[in-house]
């Protein structure tokens, strides 16, 4: 049967035409005599209807046909019955009174119903993603995500942005995540590594004078997932040449809007509020500030210096500093909130929770006895607390306090109902250049090796790293990284400064990123460039709360792919071929190579 129409085509004016339709059968409704069946295709609905005074064959045929089946049938455009109508659908004004049926395919029971989804676990959607798929939000996702990447694609094309791919088979990127390796089967014992980003193959095509590259790039990182991180995942990826943080910046602002505009109807306000890195980590205690509510952080470590409690001093003794914070004058706590929370803090490896009531009498908490009314008085006028209100402490090493004090915040605005629903874009600049790795003993950089100091730092870098910043940018969308990105180093001698600091040698460098150290040399422009992350931008769109809704083929937190089945063992022939030998399998069992060898 070959359709005449789509479901989605089909309207009043047409009553009386005949119709062919095809697609999948939603549902079966039998109403002892009238039939009826919810007909789908791309998403829209029509209902069919089989009478049992006409056709017996026909009616009987109908009767057989299951969900999820595929099915063709031609029948006449009618009017509802009054009363019957369904103003949801778009097609809820007609029916088709079907003559002629055909069953063209059949389908097994589905393994959940497609609008019960919600009480399904993620690993059966994900095993049977095909099934998954068929529903509406899954379908209305993935439709969006091609309509943004196409409106992405368009914009930058008309901004002069030409899209150049560039090698998944490649070498090592320094992203700072783990590689995933491809063993070479024509040059024995060597790898290709998977880019985690274009990275250095957009720095060379500046040199090569493409002014304005831009690529739709999917990205692979080993590293632990979490529910806005996948092994895989997709950048809307930029770089310019002969642009300073502005233009870059500017350019995000104009796709970003656009976007919103486009699939949303939603106007930003541009361009985006910028906040440095080191006033974000003071006011949030994080790089990536949630900014659609206050509850900001006060350093209250002077003003608790003056009280005897003994726990507060030991930590600052220690080097630590004592973070404060309230919920500026909403919802009063109960002691069993209070409880709870302590708890809640301890859980995620805090020492505890202190906290005390603002003008009000101690209500029972711990540590008041320490803190005499004008103290209180004035942590309360720091917190903007109102009379009543809980002010919390976090005492512990600057690092640690600042996790902990931002979670607690995060946790508290959202349990209290605090966050506003709204989209808080905000740019945080000018990050150190270098961290300290404890684990590693030594500086490494917080972006990657070819960010660009400030200018006036440039002079500093060799002789007092922890002082450098970098003219480096990340868009922070209610509290998740959706973009990063710098300016870069284009000439030979910062650059092995910047190497040298972190103790990257000649030799360690060529090896490392000899291609891009070879292109630098060859008229690098400056240039400086960013990555969209895609897929946490179309999550935040659609206020989703996993970014492996937006992907039709997502991994699960181990990074297997429940439909494929990746990663998979492979036979001991291809094995061979790579010159590969597996020690242990993941079962703990020998492969059988090596059996064959004893
Ligand atoms: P960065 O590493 O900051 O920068 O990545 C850019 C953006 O990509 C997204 N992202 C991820 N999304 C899902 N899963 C992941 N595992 C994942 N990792 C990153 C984030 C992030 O902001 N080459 C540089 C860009 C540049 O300097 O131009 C880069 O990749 O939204």
């Amino acid at each position: 049967m070959k359709r005449t129409h789509s479901c989605g085509s089909l309207t009043s004016q047409m009553l009386g035409q005949q119709v062919v339709l095809t697609g999948w059968v939603a549902a079966v409704r039998d109403h002892g005599g009238l039939l009826f069946i919810d007909l789908r295709d791309e998403q829209v609905m029509a209902q069919l209807v089989f009478n049992p005074e006409g056709d017996a064959a026909l009616h009987a045929r109908a009767r057989e046909v299951r969900p999820e089946y595929v099915v063709g049938v031609e029948g006449q455009v009618k009017r509802r019955p009054a009363g019957t109508e369904n103003p949801r659908l778009t097609t809820g004004g007609i029916e088709i009174g079907v003559a002629r049926l055909e069953i063209i395919n059949i389908s097994s029971p589905l393994p959940f119903e497609l609008d019960a989804a919600a009480s399904v676990s993620e690993e059966v959607r994900l095993a049977y993603r095909f099934v998954d798929l068929k529903r509406a939000p899954m379908q209305r996702t993935l439709r969006f995500r091609h309509r943004l990447t196409l409106e992405a694609r368009n914009w930058l094309a008309s901004q002069g942005f030409v899209e150049i791919e560039t090698p998944v088979l490649t070498r090592s990127t320094p992203e700072g995540a783990r590689d995933f390796l491809v063993p070479s089967r024509l040059v024995p014992g060597t790898f290709y590594a998977l880019p985690q980003s274009p990275q250095q193959f957009k720095q060379v095509l500046m040199v090569s004078g493409f002014e304005k590259y831009f690529q739709i790039a999917r990205c692979f990182r080993d590293e632990d997932l979490r529910s806005d991180r996948q092994p895989e995942h997709t950048q809307i990826d930029l770089e310019m040449s002969f642009v300073d943080e502005d233009e870059v910046i500017r350019v995000v602002e104009g796709l970003v809007s656009r976007l919103y505009q486009s699939l949303l109807g939603i106007k930003l306000e541009i361009p985006f509020p910028r906040l440095k890195h080191a006033e974000s980590l003071a006011r949030f205690g994080t790089d990536k500030p949630d900014m659609r509510f206050g509850m900001e952080l006060a350093d209250v470590s002077v003003l608790v210096r003056e009280t005897e409690l003994k726990i507060f001093r030991a930590v600052m003794d220690q080097g630590g500093v004592v973070l404060a914070l309230a919920t500026e004058g909403k919802p009063r706590l109960s002691r069993e909130d209070l409880n709870r929370l302590t708890e809640w803090v301890k859980e995620q490896g805090g020492q505890g929770l202190a906290w005390l009531k603002a003008g009000a009498g101690d209500e029972g908490s711990p540590i008041s006895k320490f803190f005499p009314e004008g103290l209180v008085k004035r942590l309360a006028g720091r917190l903007k607390a109102a009379p009543g209100e809980t002010l919390f402490f976090i005492a512990d090493k600057p690092h640690k306090a600042r996790m902990l004090a931002d979670m607690l915040r995060r946790h508290l605005a959202s349990r209290l109902d605090l966050i506003p629903s709204k989209n808080s874009f905000v740019w945080i600049t000018e990050f150190p250049l270098f961290e300290w790795s404890e684990d590693e003993g030594r500086w490494v950089s917080m972006h990657h090796p070819f960010t660009a100091p400030l200018e006036a730092d440039a002079a500093r870098v060799e002789n007092d790293a922890g002082s450098v910043y970098a003219r480096a940018y990340d868009l922070v969308l209610n509290g998740t990284e959706v973009a990063g990105g710098s300016i870069r180093i284009h000439r030979r001698d910062l650059q092995e400064k910047v190497f040298k600091v972190l103790g990257i040698g000649e030799v360690q460098a060529r090896a490392q990123f000899s291609f891009l150290l070879n292109a630098l040399e060859y008229g690098a422009p400056p240039h400086g460039g960013i990555a969209v992350g895609l897929d946490r931008l179309i999550m935040l769109m659609l206020n989703l709360t996993t970014i492996r809704d937006t992907i039709a083929f997502p991994k699960t937190q181990k990074g297997t792919c429940l439909v494929s089945g990746a990663p998979a063992t492979v036979s001991d022939r291809q094995l061979k071929e790579l010159n590969i030998k597996i020690l242990q399998r993941d079962d703990g069992r020998r492969t059988t190579d090596e059996e064959r060898d004893e």
